[in-house]
């Protein structure tokens, strides 16, 4: 089936472009969000990004300061958050039955407990 080969193919194509690159994701941890939800940016997210992420993604920060973050890709602000939440979780992220341990890349890392609730926090949203 050429399709079919085509396909592995790809696969094996795109996981040497990531091994290239050094910029591998992990998976979408797929958590859902429980009617019950409690955690909020002011509860938890933004003590969150400030303990483990600000250190390098911080619009504060210019060059070499940033540790190789990326220029654009800033946790000060809810907005910036938000727009990133697909990337932090499988970055980041946690659930019943994924880990995502990419990020923070060093230094002092989050309790899986932790990373749980970050991907609860933003699978309802990352309410304010
Ligand atoms: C020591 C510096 C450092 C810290 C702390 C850090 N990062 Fe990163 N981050 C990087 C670097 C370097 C890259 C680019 C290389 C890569 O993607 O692996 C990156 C890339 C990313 C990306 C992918 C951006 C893109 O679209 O390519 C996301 C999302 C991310 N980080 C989220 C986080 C989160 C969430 C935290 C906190 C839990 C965090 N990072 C903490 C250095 C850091």
């Amino acid at each position: 089936m050429p399709s079919r080969l085509a396909s592995v193919l790809g696969a094996f194509a795109s996981a040497a472009v990531l091994s290239l690159t050094g910029c591998g994701e992990g998976k979408a941890t797929e958590m859902v969000c429980p009617t019950d939800n409690t955690l909020t940016y002011q509860s938890f997210g933004q003590t969150f990004m400030g303990t483990y992420c600000l250190r390098c993604h911080n619009t504060a920060l210019m060059g070499s300061a940033r540790h190789g973050a990326p220029s654009d890709v800033n946790f000060n602000t809810l907005e910036e958050i938000r727009a990133e939440s697909k990337d932090i979780d499988k970055m980041a992220g946690a659930s019943a039955t994924v880990t995502n341990e990419e990020m923070p890349p060093d230094g002092e890392k989050p309790s899986v407990e932790d990373r749980r609730k970050l991907s609860q926090w933003l699978a309802c949203g990352a309410p304010e």
